[in-house]
């Protein structure tokens, strides 16, 4: 029994299962029990010869710390997911072994009628992370799920089903959010988000910061900034044992996609902000996306490979709603003219260069040819109107190169597209700014006659850049110069998006203080709808 203790502390005792087995088989099941709980971690019961699954696993602490998720929601079925991590910030603390997960779908929260329920392995290689995609569900209506492992039940979660390709949906109400800083601020929005009860939720990316922990901030991140997948799992577990991102989780499926902070802050492709040499940060974003995968609630077309990840992809509300979700960091181009901003690059309107790369685009470019349903969302995470700043600040820098304004041939062949293929009312999602924007989008932002071919909704942060302000200081200024702008606020939030054949229709919501425990409701700051048919967006 000692010896296997030693093996189990090691974490070595997946690696002779025979001998691992030959000692489990003296132990009668109290005595497995008692081992299970001196080591504060896990046994096993299965017999051996088996393939050393733990389907009784004995825990320390609750195991399900991370709370449960759902995403990615089709006509028949959605993923639910879930991590076991009795010691989240601590590498999880699971032994390296598989171990079962037992799921249940009802179709009310109370789970007097369980209509669906399997098993799924949590496995060491994925952080004892879980992404099941269940099937045979129905088009358009609402589940409830929840999981077990060794005895112990996760929290409930809420999901609902797309509606069944092209079917007539008469309404859709869906978040946008992004940007949640955990040092600058609660996560009040997140828990505003929950209470929304939408049907589905975009988030734009920023869903953790990779930075070190900064003292005199509301809470701290833990250690150093993160470079291995064992750092990017600890702080994907600090951020997710909030009970707002829980709760915001638990309430609505999500559909994610990440912005740069997941892996560094402003990367492109394989070139980080370091001049780190490209083979060596893509080691660094293996481990940043594999972290990513693992807490997400994805479908395995998204499992990492190496350093590589699909994370562009299309989802279908029936006749309402086409969404094609992008990734502008993993296939751009560099940044042209330096990292920040610039005035006069004309790298940046070089269309050799992409903010999607040549696959995507094209994949994208077919996608709005076939865009049948009301309204054509594209939900990615960089500004894609311009932002002309002007010279009053600086006058080199007018031009952020990290948004669409830095990739200006991409942004004509996008709008090209939108426009000779009639695309059927575009709706741009977008973040990574930390405040309100709605904007109409236009051939040519310089000229305020030029057509509009879409609109786009920017959400602000969950807390990124603490409480913020009704609007930035340069305002004025920055409406003047670029009038498409429809909306801004500077404060902290999301935004609440309500579809309807006639109407899609952005509520930009804001927190009061992000940098206190709030219990005020989300104030609506302004609204933007846009008619069907109808170019451009209007204040209502
Ligand atoms: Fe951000």
């Amino acid at each position: 029994m000692y010896s296997l203790q030693v093996h189990f502390l090691e974490g070595s005792m997946c690696n002779d299962l025979r001998l691992y087995d030959r000692a489990l088989a003296r132990l009668t099941r109290r005595e497995l029990m008692n081992v299970a709980w001196k080591l504060g971690a896990v046994a096993v019961m299965h017999p051996p010869g088996s393939s050393g699954l733990l389907a009784q696993p004995a825990f320390r602490g609750d195991p399900f710390t991370l709370g449960v998720a759902s995403g990615e929601p089709w006509p028949t079925s959605v993923v639910l997911w879930t991590r076991l991590a009795p010691e989240p910030l601590d590498g999880g603390g699971m032994p390296t072994a598989n171990v079962e997960v037992g799921w249940e779908v009802a179709r009310e929260s109370a789970f007097r009628h369980v209509i669906l329920k399997g098993t799924a392995i949590a496995r060491p290689e994925l952080g004892h992370s879980v992404h099941v995609e269940v099937d045979g569900l129905e088009p358009g209506r609402e589940y409830w799920y929840r999981f077990h492992a060794g005895g112990e039940a996760s929290a409930v979660g809420r999901t609902k089903t797309a509606a069944a390709a092209g079917a007539p949906v008469d309404a859709l109400r869906f978040g946008v959010c992004g940007c949640s800083h955990y040092e600058t601020g609660y996560f009040t929005a997140f828990q505003r988000i929950a209470q929304e009860n939408f049907d589905f939720i975009f988030h734009t990316g920023d869903y953790i910061y990779e930075g070190p922990e900064t003292p005199n901030r509301v809470r701290q991140h833990r250690g150093r900034e993160i470079y291995t997948l064992v750092d990017y799992r600890n702080r994907y577990a600090l951020y997710k044992t909030d009970p707002d991102l829980t709760a915001a989780h638990a309430s609505a499926p999500f559909v994610v996609t990440w912005d740069d902070h997941e892996v560094d802050n402003d990367y492109a492709d394989s070139i980080d902000e370091h001049d780190t040499p490209p083979e060596a940060f893509l080691l660094r974003r293996a481990a940043a996306y594999q972290a990513y995968f693992e807490h997400m609630p994805l479908r395995k077309g998204s499992m990492p490979n190496g350093p590589s990840m699909r994370l562009y992809r299309s989802l279908a509300f029936g006749n309402l709603i086409d969404l094609s979700v992008l990734d502008t960091r993993q296939h751009r181009s560099d940044q042209a003219c330096g990292f920040g901003a610039a005035t006069n690059c004309a790298a940046a309107s070089d269309p050799a260069r992409s903010i999607l790369g040549r696959e995507q685009e094209s994949w994208l470019f077919d996608r709005l040819a076939k865009a049948r349903a009301r309204w054509t969302v594209i939900g990615q995470q960089v500004p894609m109107f311009a932002m002309d700043r002007g010279p009053d600040v600086n006058p080199n820098v007018r031009f952020s190169m990290d948004k669409w304004d830095g990739y200006t041939a991409s942004r004509q062949r996008t709008f090209a597209r939108l426009k000779d293929s009639r695309t059927p009312n575009p709706i741009v999602l977008s973040g990574d700014v930390h405040v309100h924007y709605g904007s109409d989008l236009k051939m040519d932002f310089t000229n305020p006659k030029s057509e509009i071919v879409g609109v786009e909704f920017t959400n602000t942060s969950i807390t990124s850049g603490g409480d913020g302000r009704p609007v930035a200081a340069t305002w004025d200024a920055l409406r003047a110069r670029n009038p498409h702008l429809r909306f801004h606020s500077a404060k902290r939030g999301y935004i609440a998006c309500a579809a309807t054949q006639a109407t899609m229709r952005a509520e930009f919501k804001v927190i009061e203080r992000v940098t206190v425990r709030d219990e005020a409701p989300a104030q609506v700051a302004g609204a933007l709808v846009v008619e069907a048919g109808r170019p451009g967006s209007s204040t209502d």
